[in-house]
């Protein structure tokens, strides 16, 4: 048992002695020598920024818990790194991981990472949401429709989307997302270190077009009967049917006493609907023997369709950032890992996330405990002084912020966003 453990232990050593990192930032005082301010939206003032902090609650040491925090509230907050080198994953694997702890609760905003290619260079200097990239993997949360984990990779100029819904993290904890590509085309998402979701980049993206298509030039044949019932033939109107009138003199209508032909004219019964009447004669519908289905163009090879077994290379990766738009700032990120190996970025999460996520989750009941003692005492106070307009007043902030948030503004931007990148 000992010796298994300690080989298990040893195969992991192995795999992350031998990974290659090609990005790794756990962030402290001297970040901002590495990572550089975007200056995206600057110039119409619209443009956040990041500044290091471990946040109200955190686990472990608060330098080694400290990472990049979004804010103001309601901006685009965009900044970058650069790479050692450029990186093409030609037969390896690629792992991009990173950290995040929504602290304020996001309600709405994005929380991705980006993987930029060489080629952006000179883009950089406003890096945003236009600059190409390589890679956008994270959660991306509004309110209670949008709250999944992006996987989007770009294929000959058009991004394309991952089609699986896979689900992000909602609480004000740290998480830990991490994307494996690897060379046989498929991918891995992991959230927490756990695989949550996997597949072929074949099935769950677009990348390629349709191997198949209705044939275009099909033309449906003109004797195709698409007729499902028709009027049975052997049904005959039956004699007689078009001689019952449709109304009938009321039989029971009298002429009145004092009815005079001479001045009120010739009287004349009044008509009533015939009880005897059965409507216009229709033919009984049965079901037509000549039937054969709608008809549809047959399937045939798309002429567009042409076969790539390298959808998962990505050419000389060279930066790595953030661009996202937040209603709510306050967003953490930390321990961003770029490697070939997904045991050493399993590793890496092991050495860090795991190792604070206890105690974060307790620092936060402690945070959360005081708050609510504090609102209690608050609400104690206010019901002694007395009444009821205090309640109405809350109702009406509550009404207020909920009016002001401009989570349509977003999700219009974000389906922008989407119909850009797909
Ligand atoms: C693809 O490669 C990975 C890693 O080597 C392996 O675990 C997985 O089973 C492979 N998938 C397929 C469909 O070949």
């Amino acid at each position: 048992m000992k010796l298994l453990l300690l080989a298990a232990v040893g195969c992991l050593l192995i795999a992350a002695a031998t990974a290659e990192v090609m990005f790794e930032e756990k962030f402290d005082d001297t970040w901002d020598k590495r990572w550089h301010k975007s200056s995206w939206k600057q110039s119409d003032g619209s443009a956040g920024g990041f500044t290091l902090t471990a946040g109200k609650w955190f686990g472990g040491d608060e330098a080694a818990a400290k990472g990049i925090q979004t804010g103001p509230d309601s901006k685009y907050h965009a900044t970058w790194a650069e790479m050692k080198k450029a990186y093409t994953n030609k037969d390896k694997e690629l792992v991009v991981q990173f950290q995040v702890k929504h602290e304020q609760d996001l309600d709405c905003g994005g929380g991705y990472i980006k993987l930029i290619p060489a080629s952006s260079k000179s883009k950089m200097k406003d890096f945003g949401g236009e600059t190409p990239y390589s890679i956008m993997f994270g959660p991306d949360i509004c309110g209670y429709s949008t709250r999944k984990t992006h996987v989007i990779l770009p294929y000959k100029d058009k991004n394309h989307l991952v089609k699986k819904d896979i689900k992000c993290e909602t609480d004000q904890l740290s998480h830990v997302y991490t994307l494996r590509l690897m060379p046989n085309n498929t991918y891995e998402v992991y959230i927490d270190l756990k695989k949550v979701e996997s597949g072929s980049l074949y099935d769950d993206f677009d990348m390629l077009p349709p191997k198949k298509i209705k044939d275009p030039k099909a033309q449906k044949p003109e004797d195709w009967d698409e007729r499902e019932k028709i009027a049975d033939p052997e049904d005959k109107k039956p004699a007689g049917w078009d001689d019952i009138p449709a109304t009938i003199v009321d039989p029971d209508a009298k002429k009145p006493e004092d009815w005079s032909n001479e001045d009120d004219g010739e009287w004349e019964a009044p008509t009533i609907p015939n009880p005897e009447y059965k409507g216009e004669w229709k033919p009984k519908m049965i079901d037509n023997p000549a039937y054969k289905g709608i008809w549809v163009a047959p399937d045939i090879d798309n002429p567009e369709y042409k076969h790539d077994d390298k959808l998962y290379l990505i050419k000389d990766i060279k930066y790595i950032g953030f661009e996202l738009w937040q209603v709510k700032s306050g967003s953490i990120f930390d321990n961003i890992l770029v490697t070939d190996s997904i045991d050493a970025a399993l590793k890496f999460g092991e050495d860090t996330w795991a190792k604070i996520k206890d105690e974060e989750k307790a620092a936060f009941d402690k945070v959360k405990e005081a708050e609510k003692a504090a609102a209690e005492t608050k609400k104690a106070e206010e019901g002694s002084k007395d009444d009821e307009d205090d309640e109405y007043d809350t109702e009406d902030e509550d009404d207020k912020a909920k009016k002001d948030a401009p989570s349509a503004t977003l999700e219009e931007s974000a389906d922008e966003d989407e119909k850009d990148e797909l």
